[in-house]
């Protein structure tokens, strides 16, 4: 998830994208840069790290004239955060690079397509996807009667999500820029005209606005914009709207919180995450899971997953998987614990560190004591180049973007959503019989899920808040699930804490009889997970025991299902254990809105740390 911004006006474009890019530096700022014409010569200037280093180097250029530009911020994806990865990249023969581009999102293809555009004798310098498509805009232009049809051209080839902004030595007081699966607005000024990926880029400049819609592209000058489809370059109607949000409130999308925003965000996380994993196939067959980070390590004969809080959870929900569909037995550890027990492993054995943050001080040393044992370890990480993954053996890495607000959601979804891949990927190596069906299945849900969540996400919301103005004077709440619901009971009662402050315990509903029933009262509510699984008629009956003690009950359920609770839930049906994708951001959205019923501060829990680097 990067953030991009794209100028065609009036004024000097370089110190006014730069600012903008600063108003986008929390979508991520591993590495930026700038692109513009000047004197009919292409000129980009990019630097790693974050976007002072690019005013350095740019208080070393000064001059700039231009009046049109493209600049970028980037959270890595594709190749490690270093200059020579960061955007913008040029396009063209080799010396005679006339076009620049900026891009957020992932083309699934590029591997292809960049093997095409070797034949052809286009050189490369970097390691991104977004190359490829400089490159292949300039293979369009040199097939095409005009720049604009050889840039359609070249989108048309790809496959995946981007929003991409273009200037080209050709027209230099244009921009182009085009959205497939992700963010572009365009912002309409007097005299000046804006493309971005978020509106806080240009939010100073104009509040009139256009969204534009996947196979859209958008041509840009100082006195017009027209917005034309990719495939029939057809002008498409559309209409400008006046947003009236603050900047603030810009950045997190218009909603209130970013925790909020980031639990929205999980359906495009869900098909972020599949992108280019899912072999494509032509007959119907179902494709493999694709991992090729992983193709030079050996099959496991057993695995240790080791992690801490939310990372934790997700780690318990993948074994679940990993020893149903692959048969690999898997062990889930506690970093904190682990890093100072005995450690001992079999020969085959191997280990997996989930981290968000990749920078996680016990998950680094348990990783680090791990490898000291001669056993190879996979890091499991959203941020590119942090600790963790750089010291595994080999990374996987979740793409969910940036995660601002401290308690963390999409990265959860986006950890289960590998987990699930690598139980597939794991299954088809060690063949497993049966592993295509189960394979097939799971591919259906998993690529299904970001309608189904997209379309129940409001509802979840509104039930959220309705039961929040019911339950936030609770004192304490039981979470209870079994099987893959049971890491999910702790989650959500790790999220009650660590938002609301109220005393949550997360149980395996099974074990309540062993003890903490005795805690159950009038005014001790239970959340139970009772999804329509094998394991429901016990997840079931263990309710009617929590009801027994007149202890009120919120469940979630499946459509259908006759339960006899206080707070039935019902959410969308999902096959086997992807049901968790449905009762994750549920309960998520039950923490969130408790929390902000009580005027919590949501997105900076009190002695909570993002990223916590210390012991
Ligand atoms: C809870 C939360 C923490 C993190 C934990 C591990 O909402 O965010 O429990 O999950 O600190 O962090 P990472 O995944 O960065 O290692």
């Amino acid at each position: 998830m990067c953030g991009i911004i794209g100028y065609a006006g009036n004024r000097p474009a370089v110190p006014l994208i730069v600012e903008g890019l600063r108003r986008l530096e929390y979508r991520g700022y591993d590495s930026a840069g700038v692109g513009f014409v000047q004197g009919g010569r292409l000129n980009v200037i990019k630097a790693e790290g974050r976007l002072a280093a690019l005013e350095e180097k740019l208080a070393h250029c000064p001059n700039t004239l231009a009046v049109t530009g493209i600049g970028h911020t980037r959270w890595a994806t594709h190749g490690a955060p270093v200059e020579r990865n960061a955007h913008p990249h040029c396009g063209g023969r080799s010396g005679q690079e006339h076009l620049a581009i900026i891009h957020n999102g992932i083309i699934e293809n590029y591997q292809e397509l960049k093997a095409d555009l070797l034949a052809a004798g286009y050189e490369f310098r970097s390691e991104t996807d977004t190359e490829v498509l400089a490159h292949l805009i300039a293979e369009g232009r040199a097939r095409s009667a005009s720049f604009l049809e050889g840039f359609a051209w070249a989108l048309r080839q790809a496959r995946g999500a981007y929003a991409v902004a273009v200037v080209t030595e050709e027209e230099p007081s244009v921009v182009y820029a085009a959205r497939m699966s992700a963010p572009l607005i365009l912002g309409v000024g007097v005299g000046e005209h804006f493309v971005a990926s978020d509106i806080p880029a240009f939010l100073p400049y104009t509040r009139d606005v256009v969204f534009l819609q996947d196979g859209e592209i958008v041509r840009l000058t100082d006195h017009s914009w027209e917005v034309l489809g990719l495939f029939d370059l057809a002008p498409r109607e559309k209409s400008v709207q006046t947003i009236q949000w603050d900047l603030q409130a810009a950045q997190r999308g218009g909603y209130k919180h970013f925790m909020l925003k980031e639990i929205f965000e999980q359906p495009r996380v869900i098909a972020d995450c599949l992108a280019g994993r899912v072999e494509e196939t032509s007959h119907g067959a179902a494709g493999r899971a694709l991992l090729p980070e992983l193709d030079a390590l050996p099959v496991p004969s057993r695995l240790r997953i080791i992690a801490c809080g939310t990372s934790y959870h997700a780690g318990l929900w993948g074994r679940h998987l990993l020893e149903q569909w692959a048969g690999v037995p898997v062990t889930v550890e506690i970093a904190s614990e682990f890093r100072y027990g005995e450690a001992l492993f079999e020969p085959g054995e191997m280990a997996i560190a989930i981290s968000q943050s990749g920078e996680t001080a016990d998950t680094l040393a348990a990783l680090r004591l791990v490898r000291e044992k001669g056993c190879p370890v996979i890091g499991l990480c959203n941020v590119v180049g942090s600790s963790i993954a750089r010291e595994a053996d080999a990374v996987i890495y979740t793409q969910a973007g940036p995660e601002i607000s401290v308690a963390s959601t999409k990265a959860m979804c986006s950890q289960m959503v590998l987990l699930a891949l690598l139980a597939l990927y794991y299954a088809q190596r060690r063949a497993v019989p049966g592993a295509e069906a189960v394979r097939a299945d799971a591919f259906r849900v998993l690529r299904d899920l970001p309608d189904i969540l997209e379309a129940a996400l409001p509802a979840m919301r509104e039930t959220a808040q309705r039961l929040a103005r019911a339950y936030a004077s609770a004192g304490s709440f039981f979470f209870l699930g079994r099987g893959p619901a049971y890491p999910l009971a702790l989650e959500g009662a790790l999220k009650l804490k660590e938002l609301s402050y109220i005393h949550a315990e997360g149980y395996a509903a099974g074990e309540m009889k062993h003890g903490p029933i005795a805690l159950i009262e009038p005014d001790f509510p239970t959340f139970a997970v009772a999804l329509s699984d094998n394991l429901f008629p016990k997840a079931k009956s263990n309710i009617i025991e929590v009801q027994a003690r007149r202890g009120p009950v919120i469940a979630l359920i499946n459509p259908g299902v006759e339960l006899g609770v206080e707070e039935p839930w019902v959410v969308p049906a999902v096959k086997g254990p992807l049901a968790g994708f449905v009762a994750l951001p549920a309960m998520q959205l039950f923490s969130y809105e408790m929390a902000d019923a009580l005027g919590k501060d949501v997105d900076q829990p009190r002695n909570l740390a993002k990223s916590v680097t210390v012991e």
